[in-house]
C-alpha cells in the first residue's frame, strides 16, 4: 500500500510527529518515570496499562497487548485506514502527501477529497453571503430568535431559490459550475436545467473535527417538504460518523465535561446561544454506535436530551439500549425528558436559559432512566410480569462491559422483582421459566374465564364451594360474575345451563355467560370436578401471594404492625403448604 506514497514522506511524517502529542489530544497522558500513562482506551481498563515511549514513539498496553506508532494508534483510535491516517498526520504539519507518478485509485480518492474540500468550502461560503443579501431567509433566522452571532460562528447560510439567481449573483464562472455538476454539489434536471438540491433553505453546513466544511444541512423556510434535507453521502460526508456541532463545542473545551445530544439543528444552535456549550445533534439520523464512540472520545458524560413527543422518548430507549455497550466506570449516559411536545429550542424560550441548566443538572441516571422505561406496564404483583421483566431488561443489563454497573443494575432488578440474592434470582428465573412452559398450554382463557365456564356448563359444581368469604375479598378480576352466578346456583340447585342463561337473559352480563357457556375447557368429564377445585386454589393462592407482596414491601417502608407480623407468617406457612 505505502508503495504509492513515497517512504521517505513517511519516514519524514514520523520524524516531525511526537506520538505523545498525537495521543495527549486525544486522552490525557500523565508522565510517570520515563514514560507516560494512562487508561488503555482498547478496553475497558481500570488501571493505567497503556504505556506511550517517547524514545521510542510506540505505545503498548499491559493489559490487551495493543502496540503500534503513531499511524497504528490512528488506524485503531479513529478509525482510519493506512492512507487516511497519513492524510491525518499530514494535515497536523501542513504537508500534502507526494504521490508517486503512477495514477493509483488510491491518489484519485486523495486527489477527489482535496476537491471536494475546497468546492464544499467556496460553496459554503457563498451561501453564508448569500443569506445577508436575502431579506425573507435572515428574517425567517430572526423570527426564530437566531442571534447574528449564532449565524457566524455556525457559518450559517441561504441557497437561493434558483441557481441561476444564485450564479448571476455571484457571478460563478463556467468552469466551477461544470466542477460543482461533476462533483454532485448541484444538478441538472431533465430539461437541462441546473438546480441546487438546497434551494430555497437555509444551509447549515456540517463541519468535521478540523472545522472542514463537508456537508450540509437545509431547512426549508417555506412549506417545502421535506422540511430538512442533508447532502447526500460522498468520500469526505459519512452520516452515520458525523457529529453536527461538535467542531464548535470543541472551539471552547476540548474535553467538555458533558455533551448533551439533541435532535435538530435549530435545537444546537439556540441551546449554544444560550451558552450551553456543549450542544451537537446527530443530523437528523439515529445514533450509531460509532457516533457513540466519537461522543465518549471527547466526554465522559453523554445526555440525552429528545423531544417531548413519542418519537422523541423513543429514540432516547433505542439511544440507550445501543449505548449500553460503551458505559464504563467512566463513562456514562443520562436523560433530559422534556415536557409533551416541547423540544429543547421551544422549551429554552419558555423558560430561559436558568431553567434549562436545572433540567440537565436534574438529568435521569442511567439506571433511573433504565427501569423508569422498562418498568412501563409491568404489574409487580403478578410473577408473569415480573418474569417478562426480567427476560427483557437482563440481556440489556447483560451487555455492560463494566462489572460493578452490571452487578448493581442486577441488584436493583432483584429488589424490584422482591428477591434479594442472585442465587435466589437465579431460582426464581429458572421456576418462572418452567412455569412458563406450562402455562403456554393452559392458560389460553384466563383462569377466572375457565372457571366461570365450568360453573355456568356444569351448575351443579357451586356445591363444592363450602364458603364465599375468601371469595368476596378477593381482588381477582372476575370475582365478582362469578360469585354472582354461585349465588344463583345456590339458590336454584337444579338449574341447568340453558336455565340459568334464561334467568340472566336481559341482564348486563348474559354475553359473558353466552360466550363463556360455549368456552372449549377441554376437560374431559372426569377430571371436571377435581379442577375446578384446583382452580379455585390457585385463587386463593394468588390472592395470599398479592396480600404477601403488599406486606413486604409495606415491612420495607414503614414497617409492620404485630398482627400484620402474624399475618405474613401464616400467609408463608399456607403458601408453603
Ligand atoms: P424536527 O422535525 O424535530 O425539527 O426534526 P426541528 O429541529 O424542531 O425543526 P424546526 O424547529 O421546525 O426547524 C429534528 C431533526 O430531524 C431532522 C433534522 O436534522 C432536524 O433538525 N429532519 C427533520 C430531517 O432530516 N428531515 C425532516 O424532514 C425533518
Ligand atoms: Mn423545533
Amino acid at each position: 500500500m505505502s508503495g504509492k506514497i513515497p517512504k521517505y514522506f513517511i519516514n519524514d511524517l514520523l520524524f516531525r510527529t511526537n506520538i505523545i502529542d498525537v495521543i495527549n489530544t486525544r486522552i490525557k497522558l500523565k508522565k510517570i518515570g520515563k514514560n507516560y500513562q494512562t487508561n488503555c482506551p482498547f478496553h475497558n481498563d481500570k488501571t493505567p496499562s497503556f504505556t506511550v515511549s517517547y524514545e521510542k514513539q510506540f505505545y503498548y498496553c499491559f493489559g490487551c497487548n495493543t502496540h503500534g506508532n503513531v499511524i497504528d494508534f490512528l488506524i485503531n483510535y479513529e478509525n482510519l485506514n493506512f492512507l487516511e491516517s497519513i492524510e491525518e498526520l499530514s494535515l497536523i504539519h501542513g504537508l500534502s502527501i507526494p504521490f508517486e507518478k503512477n495514477v493509483t485509485s488510491k491518489k484519485n480518492d486523495y486527489f477527489i477529497k482535496q476537491k471536494l474540500y475546497l468546492l464544499t468550502d467556496q460553496i459554503s461560503k457563498l451561501y453564508q453571503k448569500n443569506l445577508i443579501l436575502n431579506s425573507a431567509a435572515y428574517e425567517y433566522l430572526t423570527r426564530r430568535g437566531v442571534s447574528k452571532n449564532m449565524m457566524k460562528f455556525f457559518c450559517i447560510g441561504f441557497a437561493s431559490f434558483t441557481w441561476d439567481l444564485f450564479s448571476k449573483q455571484f457571478n460563478i464562472k463556467k468552469e466551477l459550475e461544470i466542477e460543482l455538476l461533476n462533483n454532485k454539489i448541484i444538478s441538472i434536471n431533465k430539461k437541462k436545467k441546473i438546480y441546487d438540491p438546497f434551494q430555497g433553505r437555509i444551509i447549515f453546513p456540517i463541519h468535521d473535527k478540523y472545522g472542514k466544511t463537508i456537508g450540509f444541512g437545509g431547512r426549508t423556510i417555506q412549506k417545502t417538504l421535506p422540511k430538512y434535507i442533508n447532502s447526500t453521502e460522498t468520500n469526505i460526508f459519512y452520516k452515520g460518523k458525523q457529529i453536527y456541532g461538535l467542531y464548535q463545542v470543541k472551539k471552547k473545551e476540548l474535553q467538555p465535561k458533558y455533551l448533551l445530544v439533541v435532535e435538530g439543528y435549530i435545537d444546537v444552535i439556540m441551546l449554544t446561544q444560550n451558552k450551553i456549550d456543549y450542544v451537537v445533534s446527530s443530523l437528523g439520523t439515529s445514533i450509531t454506535k460509532e457516533h457513540i464512540k466519537i461522543l465518549f472520545r471527547n466526554t465522559d458524560t453523554v445526555i440525552y436530551c429528545y423531544d417531548g413527543d413519542e418519537a422523541g422518548r423513543n429514540a432516547a430507549w433505542r439511544n440507550l439500549k445501543i449505548t449500553l455497550p460503551y458505559i464504563s466506570d467512566k463513562k456514562t449516559v443520562k436523560f433530559v425528558i422534556l415536557p409533551e411536545n416541547e423540544d429543547p429550542d421551544s422549551i429554552i424560550k419558555k423558560e430561559g436559559a436558568k431553567n434549562f441548566q436545572l433540567r440537565i443538572k436534574y438529568a435521569l441516571t442511567m439506571s433511573k432512566f433504565f427501569f423508569k422505561n422498562i418498568l412501563k406496564g409491568i404489574d409487580l404483583s403478578s410473577n408473569d410480569d415480573k418474569f417478562y421483566l426480567s427476560v427483557r431488561a437482563l440481556p440489556l443489563i447483560n451487555s455492560i462491559p463494566s462489572d460493578t454497573i452490571r452487578i448493581y443494575l442486577r441488584q436493583i432488578l432483584a429488589r424490584i422483582i422482591g428477591i434479594l440474592d442472585d442465587y435466589q434470582f437465579e431460582k426464581f428465573l429458572h421456576q418462572q421459566k418452567q412455569n412458563n412452559k406450562i402455562v403456554q398450554y393452559k392458560s389460553k382463557p384466563t383462569l377466572m374465564r375457565t372457571l366461570i365456564g365450568l360453573l355456568i356448563q356444569n351448575p351443579n359444581l357451586s356445591n363444592l364451594v363450602t364458603s364465599t368469604k375468601k371469595l368476596k375479598n378477593s381482588k381477582t378480576k372476575g370475582i365478582p360474575i362469578f360469585l354472582e352466578i354461585l349465588k344463583t346456583c345456590l339458590k336454584n340447585p337444579n338449574f341447568n345451563t340453558g336455565q340459568l342463561l334464561e334467568f340472566y337473559r336481559n341482564s348486563k352480563i348474559i354475553n359473558i355467560l353466552k360466550t363463556l357457556s360455549t368456552l372449549d375447557h377441554m376437560i374431559v368429564e372426569e377430571k371436571i370436578k377435581h379442577v375446578f377445585l384446583d382452580l379455585l386454589k390457585s385463587i386463593y393462592k394468588k390472592d395470599l401471594e398479592k396480600r404477601q407482596e403488599y406486606l413486604i414491601a409495606k415491612e420495607r417502608i414503614h414497617g409492620l404492625t404485630i398482627n400484620e407480623k402474624k399475618e405474613i407468617w401464616s400467609i408463608n406457612k399456607t403458601i408453603k403448604k
